[in-house]
């Protein structure tokens, strides 16, 4: 009966925009391409599941994770998410909004709340979310603050804690800076007291040093990596040195944390350099390891709560419609982006 209210709460909500209640608008794609392949079209509105809920989007965040999935690229995500084409049509992971119905058995979000996390098919009017990866969202948290947030942010987050211990003796160098996870990784890291060395590109140098970073090098020429350094930790999100130079630039004993890093061409995207880092890191002093970030609710929330008390901020460079979610994707590929790129209704 309960769960009836809450659904005919949606429904009212969809009549009073002239639209059929069982349909939403959303970014579609139905097969694997560039940005050429996203569509803003009607389609089904999903019903809430048991242990999900129904969310109105209020905005939903672009990252590098929905343009691997979009593009199917490295190709061996395409056994996960359909071979030929995409099974789930609708792109997007991150997103913010209002629950607006409850499915069966959860507990903890009512209709009415504000909430951020991760869902497949976060580019839509409504969000049909796993309750066990959802946060609430406090007041004083834009939409657009909390969309931005859960991939890159808990990435970033995930980095530093590979990387271990962190405090004010510490000399970190984080390439990648500028970007999306870059942006967070130096904020929190700043957060911790570590001496921040950055590397992006030189029209985006002002923007990497107002995160706090104290020293930001230039990426052309060989930026941080042409220099005499011995950073205890590297955390690697961008221009995929190999792995020597980055042995080079480390201490000793220092570790390195490879998180990405966009490489043209065969299907491993880059990925054979992170195995192969992995592969040699037992037999050194200095240690070798790669991340692959999980959604962590706890994680989420930490990162919350540090944006409610003022100490982190997702920093959004352009906010598009969801309707114009082809232009937002060839904006970021394009490499000009200074931290998120955010989709509204
Ligand atoms: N391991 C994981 O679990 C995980 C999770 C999320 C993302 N990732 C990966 O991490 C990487 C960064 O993601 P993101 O969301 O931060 O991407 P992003 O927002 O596009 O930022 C990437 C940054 O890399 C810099 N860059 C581009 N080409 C470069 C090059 N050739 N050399 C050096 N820097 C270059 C660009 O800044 P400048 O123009 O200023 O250099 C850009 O701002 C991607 O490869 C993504 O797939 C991994």
């Amino acid at each position: 009966m309960e769960n009836q209210r809450k659904v005919r709460t949606v429904e009212s909500e969809a009549m009073a925009g002239g639209r059929a209640p069982s349909t939403m608008r959303a970014v579609m794609y139905r097969r694997y391409g560039g940005p050429e392949v996203l569509e803003f079209s009607e389609t089904a509105r999903p019903e809430p599941k048991p242990g999900k809920v129904l969310v109105r989007l209020g905005a939903a965040g672009l990252d590098r994770g929905t343009w691997h999935l979009m593009a199917g690229e490295p190709r061996a995500v395409r056994l996960a998410i359909g071979l030929r084409a995409p099974r789930n049509p609708v792109p997007g992971i991150d997103f913010a909004g209002e629950v607006v119905a409850v499915g069966d058995g959860v507990s903890g979000f009512a209709v009415g709340d504000r909430v951020l996390g991760v869902s497949a098919g976060s580019f839509a009017e409504y969000v049909l979310a796993d309750a066990r990866k959802l946060v609430q969202l406090p007041k004083g948290i834009s939409w657009e603050q909390a969309a931005a947030l859960p991939t890159s942010g808990v990435t970033a987050l995930q980095a530093l804690q590979k990387a271990g211990v962190l405090g004010e003796d510490t000399r970190m160098l984080v390439t990648g800076a500028s970007g999306g996870v870059g942006s967070f990784v130096v904020q929190l890291a700043k957060l911790r007291g570590v001496h921040v060395s950055a590397e992006c590109s030189a029209r985006k140098m002002e923007f990497v040093s107002s995160l706090g970073a104290d020293i930001v090098y230039d990426r052309a020429g060989g930026g941080a990596y042409s220099r005499d350094a011995a950073y205890d930790v590297v955390v690697d999100i961008a221009g995929n040195p190999p792995v020597a130079t980055l042995r080079r630039i480390l201490a000793k004993d220092g570790r390195a944390v490879i998180v990405g890093g966009e490489a043209p061409g065969p299907s491993l995207t880059g990925m054979n350099r992170q195995l192969r880092a992995v592969l040699v890191s037992p037999f050194l002093r200095q240690s070798l390891s790669m991340l692959v970030s999980v959604n962590k609710r706890q994680d989420l929330a930490e990162l919350v709560e540090l944006m409610s008390a003022g100490k982190l901020e997702s920093k959004i460079d352009k906010i598009f419609r969801l309707g114009q979610a082809r232009e937002a994707m060839e904006y970021l590929v394009a490499g000009g982006v200074c931290g998120k790129v955010v989709l509204v209704p």
